[in-house]
């Protein structure tokens, strides 16, 4: 494996693991992200998004040159980790986290997606508390936002799990109409008082260095 530290970090739970998003669990992931297992009814994300691509190729290439542009433009003052999330050693779908001035906020966002046939059992609830155990415990954030459309149900219900408090909303669109956003946001102190035991960081000092973290 190639020795760059983001593509070796990995978060384990008793139920799934994280592992940096490297070409081989691409290449795993990809066929789900041709099928179109990777989007909803209604539509999740906000423009642009290459999930939503109708050409099943077209959409592969692009969400694949999507991972590496956030690879290739790592700067301590913005980076993107991208994680491929493992359950029973299977590639199901995928969990980022994004630093924006890491450095004078401390705040990191999160987005994913997971498989259309491994939903509603409870898993992505876990990828978003390993992934905040990466950027609480691993990464010494101090807030975490995330965002989705009102009928977001399974992001929002996600966030409402694992204890983010409602922060407005804002306006986006998604494959070109408007539609308001729920923000959410986790404070470090909230995120302490839930923190799990059970999860585990690996490779984390070597990524620390690698995103410009001291
Ligand atoms: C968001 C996503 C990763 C959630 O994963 P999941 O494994 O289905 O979520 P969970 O099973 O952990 O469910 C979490 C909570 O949301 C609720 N929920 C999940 N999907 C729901 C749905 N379709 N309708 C109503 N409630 C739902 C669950 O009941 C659960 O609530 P609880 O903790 O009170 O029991 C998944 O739905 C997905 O990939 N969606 C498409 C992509 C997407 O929306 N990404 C986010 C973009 S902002």
């Amino acid at each position: 494996m190639l020795n760059y530290a983001p593509l070796r970090v990995r978060v384990t739970t008793p139920r799934i693991e994280l592992a940096g998003a490297t070409d081989d669990l691409l290449g795993e992931l990809q066929h789900v992200v041709w099928e179109g297992k990777a989007t909803a009814d209604p539509a999740p994300y906000d423009d642009p998004m290459s999930l939503y691509e109708a050409d099943p190729d077209v959409r592969v290439r692009k969400w694949l040159q999507g991972v590496w542009r956030g690879r290739g433009s790592v700067t301590s003052d913005f980076w993107r980790v991208h994680f491929v999330v493992l359950v029973d050693g299977r590639a199901v779908g995928m969990q980022d986290l994004i630093g924006d001035q890491f450095g004078t906020y401390g705040t990191v966002a999160s987005f994913s997606w997971l498989s259309s046939d491994m939903r509603r059992q409870g898993v992505g609830t876990e990828m978003r508390q390993a992934i905040l155990h990466f950027a609480f415990e691993g990464v010494g954030a101090t807030e975490a936002t995330t965002e989705a459309f009102l009928d977001n149900s399974g992001s929002n219900g996600v966030s409402r799990s694992v204890g983010y408090e409602e922060n407005g909303v804002g306006w986006a669109t998604r494959r070109g109409e408007p539609g308001l956003m729920q923000r959410w946001r986790l404070t470090r102190q909230d995120w302490m008082r839930r923190r799990r035991d059970d999860i585990d960081l690996h490779g984390m000092a070597e990524c620390r260095e690698s995103l410009g973290l001291s």
